[in-house]
């Protein structure tokens, strides 16, 4: 009897574990509290689930930690980076090949070497970091995302596209000169973790080679992207997941990746390049800011993780099984009565919390109320994607312009939690939508100017 490959466990055994910890509802109360009822205040020693974000958070293999036994630490020249850039190269066919420590480091040395002040880069979506570093080159970070997208319920395979008759707009119209690079970002994290498809990519590549502007991939969830590629568009059905990222990465002129998500690892990043100018460039900024460009604020231990790490993820096996996990928990979730973005991604669900909680305004932050009470009710960590984040606010923190959803993102580590821990999460989930009406609303006692979500303060409302 054949097996149906839907049905296997994922390709791997659990060899080292760590403890999580259960406070009681008493110690949950007091811990939110003490946190200004901000779960970035949290200590991960409070939480049971940490679904806060799928970066830096995943389970190393055993091949990885004996690989990172073998890091070599020469300060120029290492035997860890040539076995890094080998396989970085061998993956993306890129000839130059900068390490960074992750992502943002990559963003911040590209774009203040590509963009002048004044530019528009163009994405399906920004990143956030990476929308504030195309700000801190002063350019302007503009997304145009497909109309698909809008339509959270929609079972549209690839809403992570870029609208391609709003970018040609762009670039047959009078900005045309303005834009400085066309960034698409794979998976569309900022939006629902949607995959975007080949024929997007290649539809971008084509009207960017026209118009003479350069197209890069912001390229964090390469492998993921893949699969969901593999999977949903026709045509990709017998290629190898390697095959579909080693294509998708040839359509671009270079990439951006945070190796946190899809290098296995819990810190790593690359710039990758063809042309030898821009290398050039960045090159002399990674020296003066990361480190020299055989391992670029990374340690020879960080490089063999990652190697390792960057082979290992493009197994079929192990992205079934985790597309299959999110999947599952995602059917969880919507059987209980919430709704999430529609189709499941990979990396996170994100659940519509706006229309779980009716009874409260954006102003009272229905995204971060639910995250709250995941936290209150099951100890669980989630990360709000709503006015609380997005909204546009006055000085006195009243809400201005609100978020177009209210989202709470649930990130899922890679090979960390078992299907029996997700069922957990849903449980919790399902507790809250019996009695949506008890979840409290906050407002927002303190706040940075910049980055407000990583430290403001609230407190529940009456
Ligand atoms: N691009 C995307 C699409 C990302 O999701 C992230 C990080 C970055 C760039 C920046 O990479 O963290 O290595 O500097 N995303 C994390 C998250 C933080 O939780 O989604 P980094």
């Amino acid at each position: 009897m054949s097996i149906d490959p839907n049905t296997l466990p994922p390709p791997y055994r659990i060899k080292v574990v760590e403890p999580i910890p259960f406070l009681t509802a008493d110690e949950r109360r007091r811990a939110l509290a003490e946190a200004g009822y901000n779960p970035f205040n949290l200590r991960a020693d409070q939480i049971t689930i940490d679904l806060l974000s799928d970066s830096g958070t995943g389970a190393t293999s055993a091949a990885q930690e004996a690989a990172a036994a073998l890091g070599d630490e020469s300060y120029a020249g290492a035997r860890s980076w040539f076995r890094f850039v080998d396989e970085v190269r061998d993956l993306t066919g890129y000839p130059h090949i900068l390490p960074v420590h992750q992502g943002r480091a990559g963003e911040r040395i590209l774009f203040s070497t590509l963009l002048k002040p004044g530019q528009i880069c163009i994405s399906n979506t920004h990143f956030d970091t990476t929308h504030a570093n195309v700000e801190l080159a002063a350019a302007e970070a503009r997304d145009l995302p497909c109309p698909e997208a809008a339509d959270l319920d929609s079972a549209e395979p690839f809403k992570g596209n870029i609208d391609l008759v709003a970018l040609k707009r762009v670039l047959t119209g009078p900005e045309r000169q303005r834009v400085g690079l066309v960034l698409m970002t794979i998976t569309n994290n900022g939006l629902g973790a949607q995959p975007v498809s080949m024929a997007n990519l290649e539809a971008v590549k084509e009207l960017c080679a026209r118009h003479r502007v350069p197209f890069f991939l912001d390229a964090a969830r390469f492998a993921e992207n893949a699969w969901l590629v593999n999977q949903r568009e026709p045509g990709y059905q017998d290629w190898t997941p390697r095959q579909i990222a080693t294509r998708a990465f040839a359509l671009a002129d270079g990439c951006v990746v945070s190796l946190k998500k899809d290098g296995l690892s819990a810190i790593g990043g690359f710039i990758g390049l063809r042309d030898d100018d821009l290398h050039a460039g960045c090159e002399a900024n990674l020296i003066a800011t990361e480190g020299f460009s055989t391992y670029g604020g990374l340690a020879g231990h960080d490089l063999e993780r990652l190697a390792q790490g960057v082979r290992e993820v493009m197994d079929p096996a192990y992205l079934r099984a985790r597309a299959a996990s999110t999947a599952r928990l995602a059917r969880m979730i919507n059987d209980a009565g919430v709704d999430t973005i529609q189709p499941a991604g990979i990396h996170a669900l994100y659940v519509n919390a706006g229309r779980l909680l009716p009874h409260l305004a954006p102003h009272e932050f229905p995204g971060h109320s639910l995250g709250c009470q995941l936290f209150l009710d099951g100890g669980i960590r989630c990360a709000e994607l709503g006015s609380l984040y997005l909204g546009q606010m006055d000085d006195q923190h009243r809400l201005l312009a609100p978020a177009p959803f209210e989202l709470v993102r649930l990130a899922i580590p890679r090979r960390v939690y078992t299907d029996s821990h997700l069922d957990y999460v849903a449980s919790i989930l399902a507790g809250i939508a019996k009695s949506p009406e008890r979840v409290r609303g906050y407002r927002i006692v303190s706040s940075p100017r910049l980055l407000r979500h990583f430290k403001v303060r609230l407190e529940p409302l009456e």
